[in-house]
């Protein structure tokens, strides 16, 4: 049993294989956050002090106790309105213009699975991996019926979070804020790791500590975005990958978000995680219900690793679907970087007939296929084939690469209209723009209002037509560019705070629609590159192309960051061509194939301009791909060198999870003369097994590869690299 309740004390316990998660309903029917952690054995309430604490009101109830203050105490779901003066989780306001809500416990239920949210993504789980509590609040004067989601899977050492709140009332309650989750957590000093980044360089890392006041870092771009990725880790300061406490928090939600992590006036923590409250406003009529989306935390005693791979596994086995969710997935080639808009069928089909001398098993066509596309700034939202530019109907197009025996895969960007395009001349209306103003550009284009059912309908028809009468395999979803200009044309004025919430459950139907009616579709998830690499895209798409930055080397700290929170198997990873089209590097191919290998693997780069001896690597590339396919996509990943510190080179590892291989990548980041030895030491093998390297033929304890590590070859030349692959002998 994962959850637990027990009667006298109304004490709640969430148990998880390395972890414990507790709160109680007090006396007044508050219902306090507790403790969660590694597991004590204990009910943690004697953790709460209680003291008159000056400018911490009381609530009335507790008449004349000046110790008793929602200001201080640890809550389990802070609403603006109780006398938590910290940020809270949840703000209502009421037709009479209050603001403020005061929840109290009303009941609970625990069930058996895990639970679902209606149109939105979340991790699933069967009634054997999990279980779901509902806790019932509810504020008497609004309404308001509060009920907090969790769902425990024990095995995989997560607690996944949402709220559902329901307007039991006679009046309308407007949500100002509402966050997914939040801990607060009563002591200690801690490190706040969050991920940002821009365009072409997304999800560097960055640790810092954490202060008086409130650090946040989020969205207003109705995607995800680059900037801030929806995932963040609080550690203790002397967490490191391998040992220490750290706690993650990643939102399963690819729209607007918010994180913030807070230091209060006692020394108290409170993080937080949910939608973004800036311009949010939604009207919940009587009998109305709103869900927010959740948040999976993840707690781990042993150190950065554990926790990424603790979310490696789940995401990988239970919030990733389809039928690619664990078997290998086609190696393509994608024409964007070999062609960019100018290319024809028969230059497609070129690229298809080297592809499949080189083993590539899918070719993907890039933008510019359809309407009247060959710039950006036309031909979105016109999704039919370029009979003139393709040569023919798509058909006949995808049936000679499929007569080549390769698979093939098409990119869309659905969500957009250019405004030189039969579409947006039809339907002006259907574009976000704020009446009487010109609206925002970018990249030449603007956003589809798909918080309008007609809107999606009329996409999904188009896009389907395009999958009923082609044999595609692989689908690039893209979408490039921020929203701004949020206004509907069918939404009442006032409520125009609902509509990028709206929007993103417009998204995520018709990506549930294409989830369900063609079952054998391998979704790609893109927004200009990693724009909306989030775990709510990975509900519907098993992988999202990384980054527009396709430089081996810049892709290491890309990807680095990237590995926190989200399973190798979802980063898509190409080869491009060099001098890199993004910062003009130089590197080899071999390093090239290396990098890439750590994500879904492809080549993006004119095989028609390859010499023989890059066709034979290429070769080679594709045979080794095939070969560690189970231990990069199934197998444990171990990040062997913080790339934000050390300077020499960049390493990472995955071991299979018998601990039978294991192979070691490692890219060099300096070259010098008469170099120093660098050394790299392994992680996760069994220290007694003997494992041997298969290019030496040399063997090793799993001991010394770990404590002793490996010598880097010495050679001369820039951006070096190098695979160890071991097998226990
Ligand atoms: C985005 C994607 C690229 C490519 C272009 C096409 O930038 O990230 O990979 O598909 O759009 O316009």
């Amino acid at each position: 049993m994962a959850v637990h309740y027990e009667e006298p004390t109304r004490l709640f316990t969430l148990e998880t294989r390395g972890s414990v998660y507790q709160m109680k309903v007090d006396a007044f029917g508050f219902l306090l956050h507790l403790y969660y952690g590694k597991r004590t054995g204990e009910n943690m309430e004697y953790l709460l002090t209680y003291y008159d604490r000056g400018f911490s009101g009381n609530p009335y109830d507790v008449d004349r106790d000046r110790t008793y203050s929602m200001d201080a105490l640890p809550q389990e779901y802070p609403v603006w309105g109780n006398g938590d003066f910290r940020s809270p989780c949840l703000e209502t306001q009421m037709k009479d213009g209050s603001f403020g809500s005061d929840l109290r416990y009303q009941g609970y239920e625990i069930e058996e699975g895990k639970y679902k949210l209606p149109g939105l993504p979340a991790v699933y789980g069967e009634k054997d991996e999990a279980q779901t509590l509902k806790i019932y609040m509810t504020d008497d004067k609004s309404g308001l019926k509060v009920t907090l989601y969790y769902g425990v899977m024990p095995e995989y050492d997560v607690i996944t979070r949402a709220v559902e709140l329901k307007n039991q009332g006679q009046e309308a309650i407007w949500l100002g804020k509402v966050q997914s989750a939040c801990l607060d957590f009563l002591q200690g000093d801690y490190e706040w790791i969050s991920f940002y980044g821009r365009h072409a360089m997304e999800r560097t890392m960055q640790r810092v500590p954490v202060v008086h006041g409130s650090q946040v870092i989020g969205s207003r771009r109705g995607a995800s975005s680059h900037q801030y990725n929806p995932f963040m880790i609080l550690t203790a300061p002397d967490t490191t990958e391998t040992n220490g406490e750290c706690y993650g928090l990643s939102f399963v939600y690819s729209g607007s978000f918010k994180a913030e992590v807070a230091k209060d006036q006692y020394n108290q923590v409170r993080v937080s995680m949910g939608l973004q409250e800036e311009r949010f406003c939604f009207e919940l009529k009587p009998g109305q219900t709103f869900f927010a989306p959740e948040v999976v935390l993840a707690y781990s005693a042993e150190g950065l690793g554990a926790l990424s791979r603790q979310y490696h596994k789940l995401y990988r086995y239970h919030l990733c679907r389809g039928k690619y969710k664990t078997i290998p997935r086609p190696v393509l080639v994608n024409n964007w970087e070999a062609t960019y808009f100018d290319f024809t069928g028969d230059k497609i089909y070129e690229i298809g007939k080297h592809a499949r001398e080189l083993g590539i098993e899918m070719l993907v066509l890039d933008d510019g296929w359809f309407g009247k596309r060959d710039t950006d700034y036309s031909g979105l939202g016109d999704w039919e084939v370029n009979e003139k530019k393709v040569g023919g109907p798509l058909k006949s197009l995808v049936d000679r690469i499929n007569g080549l025996g390769l698979k093939f895969g098409l990119w869309v960007e659905p969500e957009m209209v250019s405004e030189d395009s039969d579409l947006y001349r039809t339907h002006p209306d259907w574009a976000f723009a704020i009446p009487g103003r010109k609206p925002i550009r970018s990249r030449s284009q603007l956003v589809l209002d798909f918080s309008r059912p007609e809107v999606v309908d009329h996409i999904y028809r188009q896009i389907s037509l395009i999958l009923d009468n082609a044999n595609i395999e692989y689908m690039k979803w893209d979408m490039n560019r921020s929203i701004a200009d949020v206004y509907s044309a069918t939404t009442a004025a006032k409520n125009q705070g609902e509509v990028l919430y709206r929007y993103m459950l417009g998204l995520y139907d018709f990506l549930e629609r294409l989830h369900v009616n063609y079952p054998d579709l391998l979704l790609e998830g893109c927004c200009g590159g990693g724009g909306r690499f989030d775990a709510g895209m990975l509900y519907y798409s098993p992988q999202i192309w990384g980054s527009d930055n396709t430089d081996a080397i810049d892709r290491i700290s890309i990807q680095y960051g990237t590995s926190f929170g989200y399973p190798v198997s979802s980063v898509g990873s190409h080869v491009s061509a060099t001098p890199n089209h993004q910062n003009g590097r130089i590197t080899s191919l071999q390093t090239r194939g290396v990098v890439a290998m750590a994500g879904s693997f492809g080549y993006e780069l004119d095989l028609c301009k390859l010499t023989e001896e890059e066709k034979e690597v290429i070769k080679l590339q594709i045979k080794d791909y095939h070969k560690y396919w189970d231990l990069i996509h199934n197998g444990d990943y171990y990040r062997l060198t913080d790339v934000t510190k050390r300077r020499d080179l960049a390493a990472w590892q995955f071991v299979s999870e018998d601990k039978k291989k294991t192979l070691i990548n490692l890219v060099m980041l300096e070259t010098h003369g008469n170099p120093v030895t660098s050394y790299i030491k392994a992680a996760g093998l069994a220290p007694e097994k003997k494992y041997r390297e298969e290019k030496s033929g040399r063997t090793y304890t799993g001991a010394a590869l770990m404590y002793g590590g490996l010598p880097v070859p010495q050679a001369q030349g820039e951006y070096l690299s190098y695979q160890f692959y071991l097998v226990e002998v």
